[in-house]
């Protein structure tokens, strides 16, 4: 009777498609627009597709899978679900909120107040005519002495973060159908019809076709480097916001009857034809650079990170007309995508917050919003951006995937897949095969993941990430995985007010 009481009581989903927009929204984001472009890039071009792509095929849709159907069956964020699986592994559904929570969203956040200070340069093309003086000198006033010099805050930023903290903030604390399904039946169409309207206008500039041909041109030699594989596998985790904890969060707000199998395609696939797609605008705009400065596309954007940033801008002041319109479109497409991301990642961590403890979710999501602005201000300083990259890079490159690979072997072998895939099939129109979802969670994505692990972490200990002093990387990074993870195992410990086995949906 507790049981379902509890199951009861549990928010959900208006309609289907409220879920999917939700859970497209969380997934299409920065990542889309502003990191697979500059991963793309940076890894040869039409190269990374090939091995973002298997990714998306060998663990991003298994995964998504076991993430929507764990979440649905078990009707918790990620500390209930794993907790329901065995008290032990709770531990696991806290690590990744936690890594999500006081790691991605602090420095996400930030990004999207850089793109809210674009949007209202975009009115008078303030980056003038060198954007890269600009955004590292006059908007970032990067400081010179690495990471630990930190200087002053940067006002501009510090305010459009507050912005961006409040705007999480109030949907969020409204709720599952008011807050994140109101705001991403807004966002989602808004950001479709954007996105189109530049893709095609970007597709259009002269030289656009030899941009489009570095995009879509294999560098095989490339793919011998494993740095382009682990981009590309991280790649497919932070874009379709897997190992954050966010898809099982959105997937116990589901109603009993759902699509699992099938919404878990749809969202994995739109979301990767929404960076291919988004692609396509970027490098048409890098062929545009090229064809009007006469200079090759490697000479045009030396850029990763900026790309967004030094790039774009550069393109948008040349534009022989509408360019204020087009800067507008471009910054305003990024803080809708971030900003519908920002909110699922704190959804996941104050659902898991309210399942254990029971606090009120005004509570909790205020409280989380407070500490998320006050995390953030430290990627406000002029050495934010060092930060972010290192916390980026440790946390996305091995956080994440060490996360990923536990979730494939506690559900796998100790829940068993084939416990999960009868609950998902249950419920599911298309039925999920023993020989391609259970081998894959099984064996293929966590062997793969801990292959690509190993050979990363051999190559950080021979070559270290980026120019950063030792001290920055252990401090930011490493030290970072580790605290959260002690974090976690102490929340877990903790007693829960309701067994989180008494929530789980059985049929
Ligand atoms: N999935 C989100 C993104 O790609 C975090 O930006």
């Amino acid at each position: 009777m507790k049981k379902d009481v509890f199951v009861q009581h549990r928010p959900e989903w208006k309609s289907r498609i409220g879920f999917l927009l939700a859970a497209i929204g969380s997934a299409v984001g920065l990542g889309n627009i502003w990191r697979f472009p500059y991963l793309c890039y940076k890894n040869g071009g039409g190269a990374f597709l090939i091995p973002y792509f298997i990714a998306l095929l060998v663990v991003g849709i298994p995964i998504m899978v076991l993430e929507i159907g764990l979440g649905h069956k078990m009707r918790g964020a990620a500390p209930a679900s794993f907790a329901s699986v065995s008290k032990k592994w709770e531990w696991l559904g806290w690590w990744p909120v936690l890594l999500a929570m006081f790691g991605i969203l602090l420095y996400y956040s930030v990004v999207v107040s850089w793109c809210v200070n674009y949007f209202f340069y975009a009115f008078n093309s303030s980056w003038t005519d060198s954007p890269n003086t600009f955004f590292y000198q006059k908007f970032l006033m990067l400081s010179e002495g690495g990471p630990f010099d930190l200087g002053n805050l940067r006002t501009p930023i510090l305010f459009a973060l507050l912005a961006v903290w409040i705007a999480n903030w109030l949907i969020v604390f409204v709720g599952v159908q008011k807050g994140l399904e109101r705001a991403n039946k807004i966002f989602m169409p808004l950001l479709l019809i954007l996105t189109a309207i530049i893709a095609i206008w970007s597709t259009q500039l002269p030289g656009a076709a030899k941009g489009i041909a570095v995009y879509l041109t294999p560098q095989f030699e490339r793919l011998t480097d494993i740095e382009v594989w682990m981009d590309a596998f991280s790649q497919i985790f932070f874009s379709l916001s897997l190992g954050f904890g966010v898809m099982l969060a959105y997937a116990s707000y589901l109603p009993r009857k759902s699509q699992i199998v099938k919404d878990a395609f749809t969202i994995s696939i739109f979301n990767c034809m929404f960076s291919v797609f988004a692609g396509f605008g970027v490098f048409s705009v890098l062929g545009y650079m090229s064809n009007s400065t006469g200079k090759p596309i490697s000479e045009v954007v030396k850029e990763s990170i900026g790309l967004a940033f030094i790039v774009y801008p550069k393109a948008i002041s040349s534009l022989p007309a509408f360019s204020r319109e087009f800067g507008l479109i471009f910054f305003g497409i990024l803080v809708i995508a971030g900003l519908s991301s920002a909110i699922s990642i704190l959804e996941a961590f104050a659902s898991a917050v309210i399942d254990k403890f029971h606090y009120s979710r005004k509570i909790v999501v205020s409280v989380l919003s407070v500490l998320g602005f006050l995390g953030g201000i430290i990627f406000t300083t002029r050495a934010g951006l060092y930060w972010l990259d290192i916390a980026d890079h440790f946390i996305t490159h091995y956080g994440i995937i060490i996360a990923a690979i536990f979730e494939c072997i506690v559900i796998g072998w100790v829940f068993k897949a084939e416990k999960l895939r009868e609950h998902i099939n249950h419920y599911s129109t298309w039925k999920l095969k023993k020989w391609w979802w259970d081998v894959s969670v099984k064996i293929i994505a966590p062997v793969v993941l801990t292959g690509i692990l190993t050979s990363s972490l051999l190559e950080e200990i021979s070559k270290p990430y980026g120019d950063y002093s030792r001290l920055a990387t252990i401090v930011i990074g490493r030290d970072w995985l580790i605290f959260t993870l002690f974090f976690a195992i102490i929340v877990a410990v903790h007693e829960w007010k309701v067994e989180p086995k008494d929530r789980i949906l059985t049929h």
